[in-house]
Formats: structure tokens, sequence, C-alpha cells
């Protein structure tokens, strides 16, 4: 697996999260292609379910069986579901985010990207990307179909006209290019 950029925030978060978890004082702002700016809740991570959205309780509830969970983070949700009695699985392409669900009671958790999944991992009944990792698989035509409904129907969206397929392929792009995404 290729490292991801040095300085990315894909590494960043992992190291805020340790800070975080070693009872450091973190705090992370990031700043979007689009000049929009704000601060990530990296306690929010560690947060226990009665602090989660509603919809993740829901999809937690909706677990079945053998569980994946991609992009587990510390684990709040792979802990969770394994406390339940449900198998799940972590992968995390971050070593540092494996450390710390493994070292938080993450029983079966390895590093690995979603984009070339590790042989053997065997089949699963629920597969779960939570926390705003559904556009880690970078599919893009179904991220734009995800999206554009979101765009029409929901209320917290941040443009009124949903992009089309080809205008979210340059803005993925783009953030390649400014390499603000990870290589991995
Ligand atoms: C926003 S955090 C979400 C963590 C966790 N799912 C949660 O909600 O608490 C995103 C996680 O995805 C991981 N990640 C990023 N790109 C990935 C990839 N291509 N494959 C697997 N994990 C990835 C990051 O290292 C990070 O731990």
């Amino acid at each position: 697996m290729a490292k991801p950029l040095p300085g990315s925030s894909f590494e960043l978060y992992a190291q805020a999260m340790l800070d975080h978890w070693l009872g450091k004082q973190v705090s992370v702002e990031f700043e979007r292609d689009d000049g929009y700016a704000d601060r990530s809740d990296i306690a929010g991570y560690f947060a226990p379910p009665s602090d989660w959205f509603a919809v993740e309780r829901e999809a937690m509830r909706e677990a079945r069986g053998r569980v994946l969970d991609i992009g587990c983070g510390p684990g709040r949700h792979a802990l969770h579901l394994q406390k339940r009695g449900l198998r799940v699985v972590g992968i995390d392409a971050s070593a540092t985010q494996v450390a710390l669900a493994r070292i938080r009671g993450l029983r079966e958790v390895y590093q690995a990207s979603v984009w070339r999944l590790p042989k053997g991992l065997g089949v699963f009944d629920t597969v779960i990307l939570m926390g705003n990792n559904l556009g880690l698989p970078g599919d893009l035509p179904e991220i734009q179909a995800i999206y554009a409904h979101h765009v029409l129907r929901g209320l917290a969206s941040f443009e009124e006209v949903p992009p089309d397929l080809e205008e979210m392929r340059r803005r993925h792009e783009a953030m390649l290019a400014a390499a603000r995404a990870r290589l991995i």
C-alpha cells in the first residue's frame, strides 16, 4: 500500500485522534477548496452512542452477522457492535488508527485501504462506512447519485443544483491535484 502524502489531512487526523486519546488538548481546523472553513470535533470520534446522530444509532440497529467497518478510525462503531456480540472486522488505511482501535479493544482490525482489500477477508453480512466515509471508495457515479438526491430533497446541502458526473469528476481531480487528498 502506498503511503499517504506527507502532511495530508489523512495523517493529520490520525495524529489528532492519537493526541486526544493520550489526553492532550487537540483542535483541528480545515478549509475546503471552496473556502468553507470549520473546526473538527475530534472528541466526537470517541463519543458514546448516546451522543451520536439518531441515524447512526439506527444504522447500528440494522447491523447483522459478520460486519466490516471500512475506515473504522478509533473504532467507536465497531466496538459498539462487537460489544453487542457481532463479529466485527475493522479496516483503516492509517496504521495509527488501527493501533488506536486495537488498544481500545477491537479484536480484529487491519491496516488496509478500501481500494485494495486484503485477500481472505471473507464474506460479510453488513458493511458500514460511518463518519462521512461514504466517499472513500471513490465511486463517483454512486456518490453523484446519492449527493444529487440530498441536494434536491435534503435540508442541509451546500448547493441548490446537483453537480453532474462530469462536474464531480472535475472537483475530484482538482482536489487530488491540490494534494489535499491522500494517495493510498
Ligand atoms: C472521518 S474518520 C471516521 C472514523 C470512524 N468511521 C468514525 O466514524 O468514528 C475517516 C477514517 O477513514 C480512514 N480512511 C481514509 N481513507 C481510507 C481508505 N482509502 N481506506 C480505508 N480507510 C480510510 C481514515 O484513516 C480515518 O480513520
